[in-house]
């Protein structure tokens, strides 16, 4: 894996992946293409062989995060989204966690009857048990209280009476399933622009955190913009991109720092501010 370590990769991932040891990839986050929702360049997507080849270079423990959703087409959802999901299962994967990205500035829709849509999915994929988990903390609403009437109903138990817990109430409790971020409004994401469909850096950032640790290898097998591996080298993690795009390629080599970046300048941070002062 040392040939392929750090570098982003030009090619279909499926013929790529083969290359690679099996058990050899601690962690994968990526954004597939689905429903031919774009027309990305040199589009090819044989979802189930893919998956078969992740499910060979994952380690055992490691886990896929799969960023997806579904379009509308003649009146119904596709239900892609539940058919990837299903079809990881299949081969072997746990679905481990099914995990919402909620966006804080969707895409305003021409109403059709059906409410506006502002989230995609974000499935967690394991290799059996999950090995790294650091998770992202939260402050509790209620911190130190004393809730005198706070009482638990305990499900496990075939009696069901609700017992009397009252303790302060802790500082910090795990984050939720459901993350919100704001989309392309960010200086770092801009940097995606020449690409259709960029995730945010900071939706990257805590699912890196989240399923990896330093010096472990994070592979995105179809980079864009090379979201994935610019965050995950930030974090000191090893990191491989592929996308079939030799474009999209050249603006992930810019951002990971394998070739210059033109000077952002002042017009895109002018850009970012002035649609920052629009959303708020
Ligand atoms: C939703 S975009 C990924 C965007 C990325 N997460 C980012 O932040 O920029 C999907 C990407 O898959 C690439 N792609 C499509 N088919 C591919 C294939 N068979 N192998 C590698 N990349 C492919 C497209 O060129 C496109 O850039």
């Amino acid at each position: 894996m040392e040939t392929f370590k750090n570098s982003i990769l030009t090619g279909d991932c499926l013929d790529v992946l083969k290359q690679f040891q099996a058990d050899s990839v601690d962690m994968v986050l990526t954004s597939p293409p689905y429903d031919n929702l774009r027309t990305y360049k040199g589009f090819k997507f044989p979802f189930e062989e893919i998956a078969s080849e992740l499910f060979r270079v994952v380690k055992t423990g490691g886990v896929v995060v799969w960023v997806v959703s579904d379009a509308t087409i003649e009146g119904t959802e596709t239900g892609t989204s539940f058919k990837h999901a299903l079809h990881f299962k299949s081969i072997g994967f746990n679905i481990h966690d099914t995990m919402i990205f909620r966006k804080r500035n969707p895409i305003p829709q021409i109403y059709r009857k059906r409410y506006n849509n502002e989230f995609e999915f974000m499935f967690v994929f394991s290799k059996g048990q999950v090995k790294t988990h650091n998770p992202i903390m939260v402050d509790c609403l209620h911190a130190g209280l004393e809730l005198n009437g706070t009482t638990y109903k305990n499900y496990s138990k075939h009696e069901q009476k609700r017992e009397k817990m009252a303790a302060p109430v802790k500082a910090q409790k795990i984050k939720g399933n459901i993350w919100e971020y704001v989309v392309g409004k960010n200086l770092e994401d801009q940097e995606a622009k020449g690409h259709p469909a960029p995730f945010p850096c900071e939706l990257a950032r805590d699912h890196i955190k989240s399923w990896s640790n330093e010096g472990d290898i994070v592979l995105d097998p179809m980079c864009g913009s090379g979201t994935t591996c610019k965050v995950a080298k930030e974090l000191g993690r090893n990191f491989i991109g592929i996308d079939i795009s030799q474009e999209y390629c050249d603006i992930a080599k810019k951002r990971t720092g394998l070739i210059e970046a033109e000077p952002t300048g002042k017009q895109l941070r002018l850009d970012s501010l002035l649609t920052e002062a629009v959303d708020n």
